[in-house]
């Protein structure tokens, strides 16, 4: 049995028809929804649909098709259900407390008890256990809204739109009321029974936490590799260096295409897939990029069949990243430009044609990527780590995670937030300049070249976004030279880690804010390692051979060339370990 929720129950109970399938005209659902022919209808910006039904839906005539929006909206998909039900069906001041009561019972009517597996339940129960999830994409919902506070434009996740009214950055804001329908213990367990199993999309670390994402994607529209759920390494012996008894590092590199980027890519392709299955004009997705967003990117739309375009700033990434994205079929265009001169460009071609921008600008990406910060938690048995310490660029990342921390506290899952270390390269580190002046100014600069090439950005677009994260959590920021990163990296990779640049600059922060005493001995710290080493094998091999200007490579582990011969490999261990 298909159990609606909250106003779409009414719906369903009145004229005994399903939501899902087929709305009645004049419920105060979209009727332009239902209009069969109004394919390119429903305009989902939030406030002007909602005015619109507010006005006719109840009538009980046919609304006109709302030509307000770009989005074209499939009619007769859970989607019009779910945005209308979000934006027009839930008037804010009536009845919230009702309409939580509603979800409530209904949630929990069909949901499986805790501990059972799906593969062992029977047919009637994996029914009821995928009417479950899929009733979040009625009940939970969320929305575009300006992340500046003197901004009040919002708008629907199916608008293309990168800006707000004001020209600000735009943010994802979830329905928390609907969210906190359910108890910190149900969604707990919800997400420990889901995660790094085979149920699609549940089992990705990302879509485990569908709901906290981006709720109203159906199932089938969702582009998956079961990313996310990467593991949690103890450096027990780099912590003991450091005189730490805590120290972990989130290895979010170990991921499809190496890098964290993998979280953010699958939530942004996800809503651009479900957007074109239903007519959306979108002929491509495109980036500029560092290295390893235009990797994921690729991946994910080849994955979906949509095509992708990637803009690079020539010789600037590291091979194995710009392999990537010519494997996958992109559309690999390199400058003779910087990132942020890449960036530039990308944003006017998407200003005027169909190509929908993936840029962590575009904050869906950040949806996917706060994950990262439940699953730290989740790993920590639901306990918040005293310090996260991560490599910053264009630092849509920190505000990810910021955001992630911040909502398991709102939520109840948690009672506090960690503490927030932006790790920056010395030649790249404008947030870092900022810091140091108390944010009484920011300035962009020229980034330089460092061999943290993925962070190598003199003007972040996220920087509102670091600052507001970093002062929320009482965070720091510090950086780190060529030498620095580059010996921190090597020096942990002898305790078994290995260890990207970017990681790199995380470590070598780490290592300063141990020697200061800002980091205790005691306190628990994740470093988020965001890319694999193995996407940088030159500049390693580099550090090894001892090649690398302004570098000493201290660390460096020199590779012993000999004639083939049994008494010369003899003499060789010797110099190295008693025989
Ligand atoms: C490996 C790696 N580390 C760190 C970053 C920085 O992330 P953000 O730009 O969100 O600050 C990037 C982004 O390009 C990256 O690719």
């Amino acid at each position: 049995m298909v159990v609606c929720s909250g106003a779409a129950a009414k719906v369903r109970k009145k004229k005994g028809e399903c939501v899902t399938r087929r709305l009645p005209v004049g419920v105060g659902v979209s009727t332009a929804c239902e209009t069969r022919g109004a394919r390119k209808s429903c305009g989902l910006r939030a406030k002007r649909c909602d005015s619109r039904l507010g006005r006719k839906g109840g009538s009980g005539k046919r609304v006109a098709p709302c030509k307000m929006s770009a989005f074209v909206c499939s009619p007769l998909t859970s989607e019009c259900a779910t945005n209308h039900a979000a934006v027009s069906m839930r008037p804010r001041a009536r009845g919230a407390l009702a309409q939580q009561k509603d979800v409530k019972v209904n949630m929990t009517l069909s949901e499986p008890k805790a501990g059972q597996s799906y593969w062992k339940l029977s047919d009637d129960e994996k029914r009821s256990w995928m009417q479950f999830q899929r009733r979040g994409e009625q009940v939970f919902n969320a929305k575009y809204k300006a992340f500046d506070e003197d901004d009040n434009s919002e708008y629907a996740l199916t608008d293309i739109v990168y800006r707000a009214e004001k020209g600000g950055l735009l943010e994802v804001q979830h329905d928390m009321e609907a969210l906190a329908s359910r108890s910190p213990e149900e969604w707990k367990e919800l997400f420990d029974r889901r995660s790094a199993r085979t149920v699609w999309p549940y089992g990705s670390g990302v879509w485990s936490k569908k709901e906290w994402v981006l709720p109203s994607i159906p199932d089938d529209d969702v582009v998956s590799m079961f990313e996310g759920n990467s593991n949690l390494f103890w450096a027990e012996r780099f912590g003991r260096e450091l005189g730490m008894s805590d120290l972990w590092v989130k290895q979010c590199g170990n991921s499809h295409t190496g890098s964290f980027k993998d979280l953010g890519m699958t939530a942004l392709v996800s809503q651009v897939n479900h957007m074109r299955r239903n007519g959306a004009n979108i002929s491509a997705v495109g980036c500029a990029s560092t290295g390893d967003t235009s990797a994921a990117l690729a991946a994910y739309c080849a994955a979906a069949g949509i095509p992708s375009v990637v803009f690079l700033p020539a010789d600037k990434i590291s091979t194995a990243q710009l392999v990537q994205p010519i494997s996958n079929g992109s559309i690999v265009i390199s400058m003779d430009t910087d990132f942020d001169g890449c960036m530039k460009l990308i944003q006017e071609v998407v200003n005027d044609y169909p190509v929908y921008l993936a840029n962590s600008m575009n904050s869906l990406r950040l949806e996917g990527q706060k994950t990262v910060a439940l699953e730290i938690s989740q790993q920590f048995d639901w306990e918040v780590p005293d310090w996260v310490v991560i490599p910053g660029g264009n630092l849509g990342n920190v505000y990810a995670l910021y955001k992630g921390f911040q909502m398991m506290k709102d939520l109840g899952l948690t009672d506090r937030l960690p503490r927030l270390c932006v790790a920056q390269a010395h030649n790249a580190n404008p947030l870092y300049r900022a810091y140091k002046n108390g944010y009484d100014t920011y300035a962009p600069v020229q980034a330089e070249r460092t061999l943290a090439s993925a962070i190598q950005i003199g003007d972040p677009v996220s920087i509102k976004r670091a600052i507001r994260a970093l002062k929320a959590s009482n965070g720091v920021v510090e950086e780190a030279t060529e030498d620095e990163l580059m010996d921190a990296a090597a020096r942990a990779d002898r305790t078994g880690m290995f260890n990207c640049p970017h990681t790199g600059v995380a470590l070598a922060a780490l290592v300063k804010l141990r020697e200061n005493g800002t980091i205790r001995p005691t306190d628990r710290t994740v470093v988020v390692s965001t890319a694999h080493g193995l996407k940088f094998t030159d500049s390693k091999v580099a550090y090894h051979e001892r090649k690398l200007h302004n570098c000493s490579s201290k660390y460096a582990n020199d590779v012993i060339r000999i004639p083939a011969s049994a008494d010369r490999i003899i003499d060789a261990l010797r110099t190295r370990i008693s025989l």
